[in-house]
């Protein structure tokens, strides 16, 4: 049997809803070797090791992610461990959104990204804007988040544009400090939602990532719009990424100090992104 239905069948028999894709991206990943090698049935060096880490995912559900070391985000690699949110599909179309807000912005942009994890954003953005003079910080409050970051940062070769701080929300941003855009995936799951959670997020992912404590699961929403008007420079932005039905909840609190409010729905019609301009 080819080695790609040894896996898939494991899988499957383990319950992974997802056992083909996931069949796939061990395969290639841990031999090396691209799809139509694999099933042109071309020698693979390491079969045993394949076959061992799908049946730890089938037994252990540890995320694939964690399994191979890293996961992909707007096509490049990003390291990920337990101590980082596992880059998701969705946040794609914040970094786009973002991108359209400051794709014409012709002086230096200064971007800080709050709750950085892995640094996608801050890396995808640094990416995206590569013509531009650009810095961007990427804050968190977890030390370990910031090493996986750090480590992400160098790998893509954005030293240069891309810096981290450890910092709670703003609490080590300095009162000079000004930015074009602000943006977040802040962690958004109502805490008391926690046992609705798929197993592996549950078990394998940060909680520092994932839960707000109150009940709308808003609370960091909150505390970044209160808080941005006085780190924005004029015509500046803020973005957000967004969970199941908080986007006009969202909305109410920035319409005291943000204008063109803007909400864009995802793949699956969540109303996911949403992107407003300081009114100064
Ligand atoms: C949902 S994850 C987003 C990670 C990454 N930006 C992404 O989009 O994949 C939220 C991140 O916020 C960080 N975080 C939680 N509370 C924080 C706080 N008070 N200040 C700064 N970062 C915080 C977590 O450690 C985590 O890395």
């Amino acid at each position: 049997m080819n080695i790609i239905n040894e896996v898939e069948n494991i899988l499957k028999k383990g319950g992974i809803e997802e056992y083909k894709k996931e069949a796939r991206i061990l395969t290639c990943e841990i031999s090396g070797l691209n799809i139509e090698d694999i099933i042109l049935d071309k020698p693979i060096e390491n079969p045993k090791k394949i076959i061992a880490l799908a049946k730890k995912r089938a037994m252990d559900r540890i995320p694939i992610q964690h399994l191979i070391g890293y996961s992909f985000f707007m096509g490049e690699k990003y390291k990920v461990d337990k101590n980082v949110l596992i880059p998701r599909d969705e946040t794609e179309l914040l970094v786009l959104k973002a991108y359209e807000l400051l794709k014409n912005r012709e002086d230096k942009i200064n971007i800080l990204d709050i709750g950085t994890g892995t640094g996608c954003i801050a890396c995808a953005l640094a990416k995206k804007l590569a013509d531009k003079n650009i810095e961007i910080l990427g804050v968190d409050i977890s030390s370990d988040a910031l090493i996986v970051a750090l480590e992400n940062i160098n790998n893509l070769n954005l030293e240069r544009k891309v810096i981290v701080r450890k910092s709670d929300l703003f609490s080590k941003i300095r009162p000079q400090e000004k930015f074009d855009l602000i943006i977040s995936n802040p962690p958004y799951i109502p805490v008391k939602e926690k046992n609705n959670l798929q197993f592996e997020v549950k078990n394998f992912e940060p909680e520092l990532a994932l839960f707000a404590q109150d009940d709308l699961g808003i609370e960091f929403y909150k505390k970044i719009i209160l808080n941005s008007p006085k780190f924005l420079k004029f015509d500046g932005f803020l973005a957000f990424e967004a969970g199941f039905n908080q986007a006009q909840e969202i909305k109410n609190l920035l319409k005291k100090d943000f204008k063109d409010i803007e909400i864009t729905p995802d793949l699956a019609g969540i109303e996911r992104v949403i992107c407003a301009k300081i009114n100064n």
